[in-house]
């Protein structure tokens, strides 16, 4: 059985679906800091299985033991963070005990009960402002903010363990953008608040919720001036998730990839896909760039096709096309 913690998040509900699809029994667990227990009804109906999950905090030893003492857990996959890159600097103590010590406290829960199989939810903000794209795993690691720090330490945390004990096997999975949402439009992402990126709010003002979009800044050296990103959609990152179980269920050595498609969009050509999607302009401004952000990255993803034999497969429309399946069926989110 695979523990999948921040299992009803974005990333997480998408992953556990695919999981069940590939055949694996799963157990999540949530807090619900970030995310509603209907994404739960809504992957029932969509994996046509009751779902296994208990409600929880990371945080809590008592309760993640109660979780390794009732279930056979044979490998884990570590979703649950915050992940709000702004809240971790204006309140970074909240980002460093959530995530720091939801991952020891679990960290050490997994050793008492001899489970050493770890997928770990790591970040391409680990590399900062990189020196070059396509940026390759071996790039130097300079997170600029909090939020960037906890993903950094854990990493750190983790290759330490391993160091003590060789019997761990990690997989650092980094992520570059996820966007979209699952084909049928009955899970995506529902940030609660107001969202932070670019896609919910293209999403936002594609359905009247938000009057227009800013982008931040037009005289970043890029081909149009607009920050260009590698956009994965969310059901290709799922099934790197699925790759990478199956690589350190059959033994082999830890790794260390980046998951993105290797190729960079600008905000322009976002939200020039989504327009074609929808069918109308998106109402835009362009404002000051925002602080903190920077021109240009994106993904070399070969090691993870080498090693993973993974790759990811959906067009920058589909992604575009699967998010506003999701925002228009789900005007509200899952309180829709
Ligand atoms: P999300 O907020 O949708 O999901 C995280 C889930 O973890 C939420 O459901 C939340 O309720 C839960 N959670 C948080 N703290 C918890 C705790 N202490 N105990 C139990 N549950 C807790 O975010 P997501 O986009 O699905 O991200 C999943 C992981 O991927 C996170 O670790 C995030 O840092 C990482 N990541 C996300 C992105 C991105 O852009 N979405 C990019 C790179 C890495
Ligand atoms: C993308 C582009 C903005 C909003 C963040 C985290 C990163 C990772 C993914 C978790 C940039 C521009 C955005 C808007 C805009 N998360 N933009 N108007 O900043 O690349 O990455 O999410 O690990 O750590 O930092 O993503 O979607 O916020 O921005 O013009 O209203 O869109 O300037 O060029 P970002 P984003």
């Amino acid at each position: 059985m695979i523990l999948l913690t921040g299992a009803t998040g974005y990333i997480g509900s998408h992953t556990w679906l695919e999981l069940l699809l590939a055949g694996y029994q799963v157990l999540g667990v949530d807090n619900f800091v970030n995310s509603s227990p209907k994404a739960l009804t809504r992957l029932e109906s969509l994996s046509g299985q009751k779902l296994e999950f208990i409600q929880g905090d990371v945080c809590d030893p008592a309760f993640l033991e109660s979780v390794f003492q009732s279930h056979p857990i044979k490998g884990v996959v570590h979703f649950a963070a915050l992940k709000a890159v702004g809240e971790s600097s204006s309140n970074p103590l909240r980002y460093y005990e959530n995530n720091l010590g939801g991952l020891i406290t679990l960290l050490q829960i997994m050793r008492a009960h001899d489970c050493r199989n770890f997928v770990f939810s790591s970040s391409a903000c680990v590399y900062g402002d990189p020196d070059e794209s396509p940026v390759k795993e071996d790039a130097a690691l300079r997170p600029e903010n909090p939020y960037g720090q906890t993903k950094f330490m854990s990493e750190q945390i983790l290759r330490d363990l391993e160091k003590s004990d060789p019997n761990w096997r990690v997989a650092y999975l980094r992520y570059f953008n996820p966007i979209g949402a699952h084909e049928s439009g009955l899970i995506g992402e529902d940030p609660m608040g107001v969202p932070n990126n670019l896609s919910p709010l293209v999403a936002r003002v594609a359905s009247g919720r938000m009057e227009e979009l800013k982008v931040y800044g037009n005289d970043w050296e890029t081909p149009d001036g607009t920050g260009v990103r590698d956009y994965i959609h969310v059901v290709d990152l799922a099934r790197g998730h699925v790759k990478a179980i199956d690589y350190l269920l059959s033994g082999k050595p830890s790794l260390t990839v980046n998951l993105g498609t290797g190729v960079g969009y600008s905000v322009m050509d976002v939200i020039r896909a989504y327009e074609e999607v929808i069918g109308r302009p998106i109402k835009y401004q362009v404002t000051a760039r925002r602080p903190g952000d920077v021109a240009l990255y994106y993904a070399d993803p070969s090691l993870a096709e080498a090693l993973l034999g993974w790759r990811a497969e959906r067009s920058l429309k589909q992604m575009c096309a699967d998010s506003w399946r999701w925002q228009s069926q789900n005007p509200m989110g899952y309180e829709s």
